[in-house]
């Protein structure tokens, strides 16, 4: 591994396949025990990395895409690090509506760590890691300066002939959950038209909305994720928890830009739920 000073991270992976644990929304609080809509969120995360290990026997690159920390406590974030040294990998964060990003830089750089690298180079692959965070807002917008970094990141990887998979936290497409959709990415029309300048990037992948979608679009996958603890009722006009357990999803980034993906749920513990909430945030 090795980090330049623009915040990039090169792996050399196994093999040519670049095997990826996508865990998102994890929402550990301040203290060990905290709850979302009822549901202990290190206990569910426990259980979500016990599947992990049961089911990959091989990670190079865990990506942890935003809202990590219900409320952007500093020690949610020092535990999150220790829950992920539990797997294979390199683990790799950026923020969500929830998180607070200079508890998240510090942690990083108290540990040393390269987890906030915007870019990560493997095989074939690039990755990289967007910050769609708005400052005091839930919403999404990526903004100039996001734009600016994925314009030189792609281009860059177009000289290489490096496939991209473009990961944020919010949403940039209508998901038909009323209540999100009006949450999402700002600016989404500013980004499919950069992306659709760059046809090797294959996928974009995102978290927030605490569901399962897998689409094509523009010649792209698009890519959700149920969180590893609460899930949202997918098809709602309102706020709606649902019954689903934690899962992740798992990609493998093949040498000839292609993409298998899947997501697997935790169906043998038991988790308690306040699915009657009118809200969580
Ligand atoms: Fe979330």
């Amino acid at each position: 591994m090795a980090q330049n000073r623009h915040g990039s991270c090169t792996l050399t992976p196994d093999t040519d396949v670049v095997r990826v644990a996508q865990l998102t929304d994890t929402h550990l609080c301040r203290a060990p025990g905290g709850t979302l809509l009822g549901m202990d969120t290190d206990h569910s995360l426990q259980a979500v990395i016990d599947l992990v290990k049961r089911e990959r026997e091989g990670i190079d690159v865990l990506l942890a895409t935003g809202d990590l920390s219900d409320g952007g406590a500093r020690e949610a974030y020092e535990r999150l690090q220790v829950y992920f040294t539990q797997l294979p990998g390199m683990d790799f964060w950026l923020p969500g509506n929830h998180d607070d990003r200079a508890a998240m830089e510090s942690v990083a750089a108290t540990a040393g760590r390269d987890c906030l690298s915007r870019e990560i180079r493997a095989g074939k692959w690039q990755i990289l890691m967007l910050d769609s965070q708005v400052a005091g807002e839930v919403g999404g917008e990526l903004g100039e300066a996001e734009m600016l970094f994925l314009a030189r990141a792609l281009r860059e990887a177009a000289e290489l002939g490096l496939y991209s998979l473009v990961c944020l936290h919010h949403h940039p497409v209508p998901i038909d959950c009323q209540w999100l959709d009006e949450q999402m990415v700002a600016d989404a029309d500013t980004l499919f038209a950069l992306l659709s300048g760059f046809p090797r990037v294959r996928a974009v992948l995102w978290g927030h909305v605490h569901q399962e979608i897998d689409r094509q679009y523009q010649g792209m996958r698009l890519l959700a994720s149920p969180s590893t603890c609460v899930q949202f009722a997918p098809g709602s006009v309102g706020f709606k928890a649902d019954d689903q357990p934690p899962g992740y999803r798992w990609l493998d980034l093949h040498p000839d830009g292609s993409i298998e993906t899947g997501v697997s749920r935790v169906w043998d513990v038991a988790f308690n739920v306040e699915l009657d909430s009118g809200g969580y945030l």
